[in-house]
């Protein structure tokens, strides 16, 4: 099928690259000439393992412009994945998503298209973009579908090419039909799995969930407000674990084997960053205020997680006594691994208030320093090349960032280079005992 992408971000790019390996003829296109230079060029604009190899494997399939003409006059299936950032009020801007609409209005010319919102996008979104189209097209042009992502960064194409489910909404049949020929690979998996990400064993057909519009739109805010309150739960559990004298791993383990609870997204610490969960979870408190309705276990998650972020200074504060004249570092910025997005990242949060109260920051990352440098100029950390550098003159560590570099390192090379041996574990993933036995003094944000 020929399809076109509008938007190179995580979503756009890594569904187009996808696409294009699973057999599809995919256009992708984005305003910004430097990006569309570098990925014609076989580059990758973000950091996305995998991402780069497999876009060099579809190639042949694979086109890139600035231009509407070049990708949507003729297409069968248009994604539009272009940003919706939150608005000061928490709600998503909509601008980019209006202008895509409108474009493709503007320079559709075939008999049918399915267009398909990809972005998160408010509940309704999909009315809206069909009343858009049809100020150009005639109704029996077009279907408007909503198909949520669920790629989790750092392992986009994974989740892309082996998910747990797809699902498609539309209000049309054929708009339905379409998307169904259009992922019949993935959900029967029948395309060659590559050799750098194989298919995970056992794993069978892909489970298809088709569903109207506002549904469809629906499931993706669920879907992350409930992520986000199972970790917001769990750190909230481990609060309490730390005062009873528990160990909030085990406690996660324990109930995490119940196949009613799951053990996925129990890992208790600093609480969850990057763009989605904070972002969405807004967005739907914001809807349903829309309708007069509270969304109070989604507001009470959000509470729990910037509380989980306070933690670092108070259990610094209460180590220390005085914070002013300290030197804190922290092992990683980007809000988690195998990524260099730093958007929400509790790194920034902590690194502002710990020098608020006197400290001086360092930070290591294994892959977000540059992006660091760009994005956040005036931060006050100060960037160090690698762990032992970072260590030098240290009163306590912090780790941010579970990046499994950071699990093994050298500690008493570590230590030997800091003030003094104080290690806060802020996603309980370091061997306490290991620490202890080296002289460290080990604190973790829950115990
Ligand atoms: C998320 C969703 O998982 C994905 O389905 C969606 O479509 C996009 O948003 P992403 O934000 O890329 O993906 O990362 P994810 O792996 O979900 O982690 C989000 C945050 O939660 C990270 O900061 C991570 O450190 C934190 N987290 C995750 C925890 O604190 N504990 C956990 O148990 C899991």
């Amino acid at each position: 099928m020929r399809v076109c992408i509008l938007g190179t971000g995580y979503v756009g790019l890594t569904t187009g690259v996808c696409l294009a390996y699973t057999g599809h003829q995919v256009t992708c296109i984005d305003p910004v000439a430097e990006k569309i230079e570098l990925l014609r060029g076989g580059g990758i604009p973000i950091y996305e393992p995998h991402l780069e190899d497999l876009a060099a494997r579809a190639r042949g399939n694979l086109s890139f412009s600035t231009n509407y003409e070049d990708g949507v006059p003729l297409a069968d299936v248009i994604f539009i994945a272009v940003g919706t950032p939150p608005l000061p009020d928490g709600s998503p801007d909509l601008r980019y998503l209006r202008a895509a609409a409108q474009g493709v209005g503007a320079h559709y010319k075939g008999e049918f298209v399915v267009i398909v919102n990809k972005s998160t996008v408010p509940i309704g979104s999909g009315n809206w973009t069909g009343s858009l189209l049809r100020e150009h097209l005639p109704e029996s042009n077009f279907a408007v579908a909503s198909n949520p992502e669920f790629l989790r960064e750092g392992s986009a194409v994974f989740d892309s090419l082996y998910p747990d489910r797809i699902v498609v909404g539309s209000d049309k049949a054929r708009g339905l039909e379409t998307l169904y020929s259009l992922y019949r690979p993935i959900l029967d998996q029948t395309f060659p799995a590559p050799t750098f990400l194989p298919r995970p064993d056992g794993l069978g057909a892909v489970p298809l969930v088709s569903t109207d519009l506002a549904s469809a739109e629906l499931i993706k805010y669920a879907a992350n407000a409930f992520l986000s309150l199972k970790i917001s739960f769990i750190n909230e559990i481990g609060r309490l674990a730390e005062n009873v004298g528990a160990d909030i791993r085990q406690v996660a383990k324990g109930i995490g084997l119940d196949s009613r609870i799951g053990g996925k997204f129990l890992q208790a610490g600093l609480g969850w960053g990057g763009s989605c969960f904070g972002k969405d979870t807004s967005a739907l408190i914001s809807t349903a205020r829309e309708y007069n309705l509270a969304m109070s276990i989604v507001e009470a998650a959000r509470e729990v997680n910037q509380r989980q972020r306070d933690r670092v200074v108070e259990k610094l504060q209460a180590e220390f006594k005085i914070l002013k004249g300290r030197t804190i570092g922290l092992l990683g910025l980007a809000f988690k691994p195998h990524t260099d997005d730093l958007r929400e990242a509790p790194a920034i949060d902590i690194a502002r208030r710990l020098i608020e109260r006197g400290c001086k920051v360092k930070a290591h990352d294994p892959v977000s320093m540059p992006r660091f440098r760009k994005e956040h100029p005036d931060s006050g950390v100060l960037l160090a090349s690698d762990p032992g550098e970072l260590a030098a003159d240290c009163d306590a560590l912090v780790l941010v960032t579970e990046w499994p570099e950071y699990r093994d390192l050298d500690w008493d090379s570590i230590g030997a280079r800091m003030r003094s041996r104080t290690v806060l574990d802020g996603r309980l993933v370091l061997d306490a005992a290991h620490l202890t036995s080296r002289g460290f003094r080990c604190l973790g944000v829950c115990g």
